[in-house]
């Protein structure tokens, strides 16, 4: 897959009106809707901002939750203009609408350096279906389309690859920096490079291991996936976590590992508890041989030496899925070890995936990472070595 591709920097821009395709995917108070991270808007402010300073109209467009093509008030995108208009600390206009008669007459009206956002894409159905009309409807309102929904990359959606058929299609800097540098990890890492892979299910990362398997040096496995492995390998592992049809994957991808010479780490030790809870008491025992009444939640100490010591000789390390469940205090020790690690490594840092950047994020590491990916799901993609439909609608450099 090629990841050079055109940006905002590589075309005129003044006077023209662009669909910029962010991702405000933002979450949002179960209740009262409030958004509680903005984090998502925030990251798309320097193409914006450039946008707007070059003398560009912007027609912001995303989408929000799930909406399947029904219009759902509490999935508006109107508080993320709100909060974006309060960042930029301009005046972000409002369409009621998608391709609207509001959202066309007031993008007709933008008179250069203004902004809009439209509702929310999937309140259309077409919009997931790719549906060309529904693309071409989009476009008749901008003269270029920018990507910077990084989030989304992976979605062959109409805001996200078909639009491209319409309009010259390229990248903003959000997206110009996850392609250069998870790109970069992929195709030419600085060695040794180190991929981490943790979280609950094998069956989430079985393309990433795959594509992994031909770019490492070392794979590191932790969190509720290495117990399918431990039992692969003819370990006791009590009631933790395991995918019984995922077996035989586990013991032919270590089979692969050694065939490739890809050196492959698995816990040792574990950090088990009788009940999945904050307060459990942790127990350390030997990852394959976990009582019959307990359930593995974190790595144990000797795993934690064991998997920090190959993150710190690293030149790379791509870091995907927790090492536990961190949100327990008591089973958050691996997740935060491996954090520390990451942040002390000196090498390129790359985290990628929800549950790993938060956990980043939230135990204070976020600032030492080199790359904190704002994408979940097209993050894993990317490092599946998948073709995403959003790069690759973009104008080769
Ligand atoms: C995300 O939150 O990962 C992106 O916005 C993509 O959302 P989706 O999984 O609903 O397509």
């Amino acid at each position: 897959m090629n990841y050079n591709k055109k940006t905002i920097l590589d075309v005129d821009v003044k006077g023209k009106k662009v669909l910029l395709r962010c991702d405000f995917n933002v979450p949002q108070d179960k209740e009262t809707g409030a958004i509680t991270s903005d984090k998502r808007i925030v990251a798309a402010l320097p193409t914006i901002r450039y946008l707007l300073e070059n003398g560009a109209d912007v027609i912001a467009c995303s989408h929000l939750g799930k909406p399947k093509g029904e219009w759902k008030t509490k999935l508006s995108l109107a508080p993320v203009a709100k909060r974006l208009s309060e960042l930029l600390g301009q005046e972000v206009v409002f369409a009621s609408d998608v391709i609207g008669p509001d959202a066309q007459a007031k993008a007709k009206a933008l008179k250069g350096g203004e902004i809009m956002l439209l509702e929310n894409l999937r309140f259309h159905i077409e919009e997931e279906k790719n549906d060309p009309t529904f693309a071409k409807k989009l476009s008749d309102m901008a003269e270029l389309y920018v990507s910077d929904a990084f989030g989304t990359v992976h979605r062959a959606h109409a805001s996200t690859a078909g639009i491209a058929a319409y309009l010259p299609a390229v990248s903003g800097f959000l997206v110009a920096k996850e392609l250069e540098i998870m790109g970069g990890a992929l195709e030419n890492p600085k060695r040794p490079f180190v991929a981490v892979l943790g979280g609950a299910k094998i069956s989430d990362k079985l393309g990433v291991i795959n594509n992994l398997l031909d770019k490492a040096d070392t794979i590191i496995i932790g969190g509720g996936m290495a117990y399918t492995f431990a039992k692969a390998q003819g370990g006791s592992i009590g009631k933790s976590l395991c995918e019984e049809d995922r077996l035989t994957y586990a013991l032919d991808m270590i089979a692969k590992a050694r065939e490739k010479g890809v050196k492959l780490l698995l816990p040792i030790d574990t950090v088990a508890a009788k009940e999945f809870s904050a307060d459990a008491t942790p127990v350390v025992v030997n990852t394959s041989a976990i009582p019959g009444d307990m359930e593995g939640l974190d790595i144990g100490p000797k795993t934690v030496e064991l998997f920090c010591s190959a993150v710190k000789g690293a030149g790379t390390v791509v870091w995907n899925g927790p090492m536990g469940v961190f949100e327990f205090p008591a089973f958050a020790k691996g997740t935060k070890a491996m954090a520390q690690a990451l942040a002390d490594s000196g090498a390129v840092t790359i985290v990628g995936g929800g549950d790993s950047a938060a956990a980043v994020e939230q135990m204070g590491f976020a600032d030492k990472i080199t790359h904190i990916s704002t994408g979940g799901g097209a993050s894993l993609e990317f490092l599946e070595g998948r073709e995403l439909p959003g790069v690759a609608c973009l104008q080769d450099k």
